[in-house]
């Protein structure tokens, strides 16, 4: 998969690719690549954002300078690029970030993300040139370069390779195998802790109970929204 983040903090993401799941993802032949907004930009001085029109507080991110950096990035008009990847703006206002997102997101052979910055994007670029705009809460950050890593984390990690362990993305939280529920709880040594015993039928070595006993717990986090 290729996975292209377009930003003016293109650096960012040096620290990030280094991490252990993200660098055996891309050991694994997956390209993750952090594209400087600013490099084509038609304006003087590496402009990229202007007052929006109407008044208001903050600058707004340009739709030339984003269409010149899609056109240099791609060789293409970004109008068409969105028909052949997914475009994703991230916006406080977007699709939540979800498992079913991750899952889709994943499927994708090439997508590419748009940091905003300041008050974020001129609506034309989200309307022309993106085939989606996705949110990871309810919240404001100062700009899309975490919301692309948390993005980006999410989806390399259910890359093959990424995770040491074959199962460990199978039997997670919002899995199939765990009917779109949260993970059941874990425990590890000591089984006695301050008199906090971890529970009989995972020391009991029958795999089976142990089984219903997870799907259970699992099922009551879904139930109450716990973790
Ligand atoms: N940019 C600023 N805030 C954001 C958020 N919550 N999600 C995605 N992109 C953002």
């Amino acid at each position: 998969m290729q996975l292209d983040v377009v930003t003016l903090f293109p650096q960012w993401f040096d620290w990030f690719s280094e991490q252990r799941h993200v660098a055996n993802a891309l050991a694994a032949g997956n390209e993750l690549r952090a594209l400087d907004l600013r490099e084509h930009t038609p304006l003087s001085g590496g402009q990229v954002d202007d007052t929006p029109f109407g008044g208001g507080a903050g600058m707004v991110l340009r739709v030339d300078v984003m269409d010149h950096a899609l056109r240099g990035f791609y060789g293409i008009d970004p109008v068409d690029l969105r028909r052949e990847r997914r475009v994703i703006a991230l916006t406080p206002g977007g699709r939540i970030l979800d498992e079913a997102l991750v899952n889709e997101l994943a499927a994708e052979p090439a997508v590419t993300l748009l940091c905003g910055r300041y008050e974020g994007f001129d609506e034309r670029i989200v309307q022309h040139f993106c085939s989606d705009a996705v949110s990871i809460g309810r919240y404001v950050l100062a700009g899309g370069e975490l919301a692309a890593m948390v993005v980006c984390d999410a989806v390399l990690r259910k890359l093959p390779g990424a995770l040491g362990h074959a199962d460990s993305a199978a039997e997670e939280s919002f899995s199939a195998a765990l009917g779109g529920d949260p993970e059941y709880p874990h425990y590890t040594r000591p089984a006695d802790y301050r008199g906090w015993n971890v529970p009989d039928v995972l020391l009991s070595g029958h795999h089976e109970e142990i089984r219903r006993w997870r799907r259970a717990r699992s099922r009551e986090r879904g139930a109450t929204g716990g973790a």
